[in-house]
């Protein structure tokens, strides 16, 4: 049993598991494809494919923020949960791009949703922040001090991309994924559903690999994305590889159990390079860097909501979720779905 009044926790005999109960998404009308990008910058379609795996991104309009992109994508998710705005007691936005410095986009979101009083703040961890997020919410679920929690990953990251860098300006797009994360009693924990196992690490040694070179107490300014490229390729796929290792050893699940590989989609190379390390066929691996690039902190849920939505991941199945990126932070998820 839940009390619903913040904080309160109840103690009962039963294990409290959080279960994903919707997911939903939202990308912005305006579909920028490489092409169109050849227009403005020296690059071509043929090198953003065969780099990446990129073919188009979803760009916010001017009068969009994150906020307005999470609000989109938390409606879905609540729709598919058979969840109102008034069930949420918790809410974290995963994101690089707030609304503003202060107060949180999460705060915006409760505003603009009409979500009672409750607990609500951002979190940044760059592209591992949902699963960051994620794995605050389950412990928020599973201590009993919330019953409904919005994990949401939204970026309008075409607001802080460097034209004159073409290595990494063409990478990035917008879009916004969230899930409601629910909690469950059970009797038993001998089949345990929902979150099963979390690997969450980060390494400040490397913060200069990628990074925005702005903020409100250095520059006074938002700043513009720089990346390493080359170190960070090679970082995502050792340690998301490990991540997934980790997670599944933890849940003591063989890898082959797994249906669903839905990794942070930040480049094709990586994604098949962590695949092949993981002995993971590539039939079971969700892609949609071609369609959405790269969302960051959205990545992941845009990625499990297309793959809800168009009939493959069913209820049920083991996913597991692994992202790596500014930080650099890392981690992976698994879950039965
Ligand atoms: O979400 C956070 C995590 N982020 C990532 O995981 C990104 C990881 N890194 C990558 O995905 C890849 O390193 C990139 C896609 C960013 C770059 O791929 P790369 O194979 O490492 O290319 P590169 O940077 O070594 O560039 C190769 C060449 C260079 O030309 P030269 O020096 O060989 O003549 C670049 O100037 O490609 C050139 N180049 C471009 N050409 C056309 C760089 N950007 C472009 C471009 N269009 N947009």
């Amino acid at each position: 049993m839940i009390d619903k009044r913040v904080g309160a926790r109840i103690v009962t005999g039963n294990v409290i598991e959080s279960v994903i109960s919707g997911v939903g998404s939202y990308l912005p009308e305006n579909v920028v494809t490489n092409d169109d990008l050849a227009k403005k910058i020296d690059t071509s379609d043929e090198w953003i494919r065969s780099r990446s795996g990129i073919g188009q991104r979803h760009y916010a309009a001017d009068d969009q923020a994150t906020s307005d992109l999470a609000v989109g994508a938390a409606w879905n998710a609540l729709d598919q949960a058979g969840l109102k705005p008034k069930d949420i007691d918790l809410v974290i936005v995963a994101t690089v791009t707030p609304d503003k410095t202060f107060p949180s986009t999460a705060v915006y979101v409760q505003q603009k949703l009409n979500i009672p009083p409750g607990i609500a703040f951002d979190l940044s961890a760059a592209c591992a922040g949902f699963l960051y997020a994620m794995n605050i919410a389950h412990d928020f679920i599973r201590t009993g001090q919330v019953k409904h929690a919005l994990v949401i990953g939204a970026e309008k990251l075409s607001c802080f991309l460097d034209w004159e860098d073409r290595a990494t300006c063409v990478l990035f797009g917008d879009g916004a994924g969230a899930v409601v994360l629910s909690a469950e009693e059970t009797p038993t924990a001998d089949a345990p559903s929902g979150i099963l196992a979390t690997y969450l690490c980060a390494d400040g040694r490397l913060a200069d690999h990628l990074y925005a070179d702005g903020g409100p107490s250095s520059t006074g300014t938002v700043g513009k994305v720089r990346m390493n490229g080359k170190e960070v390729f090679r970082n995502a796929v050792t340690e998301i590889s490990n991540a997934v290792f980790e997670v599944t050893e933890r849940a003591k699940v063989s890898r082959h159990e797994i249906d669903w590989f839905v990794p942070h989609q930040a480049n094709i190379r990586i994604i098949q390079s962590c695949a092949k390390k993981l002995s993971l066929d590539p039939s079971k691996v969700i892609v949609t860097i071609d369609k959405h690039a790269n969302t960051s902190s959205a990545s992941i849920p845009l990625a499990l909501d297309a793959g809800i939505r168009d009939g493959r991941i069913k209820r049920g199945e083991l996913l597991v979720f692994a992202a790596l990126g500014g930080g650099l932070a890392w981690g992976s998820t698994l879950v039965r779905y």
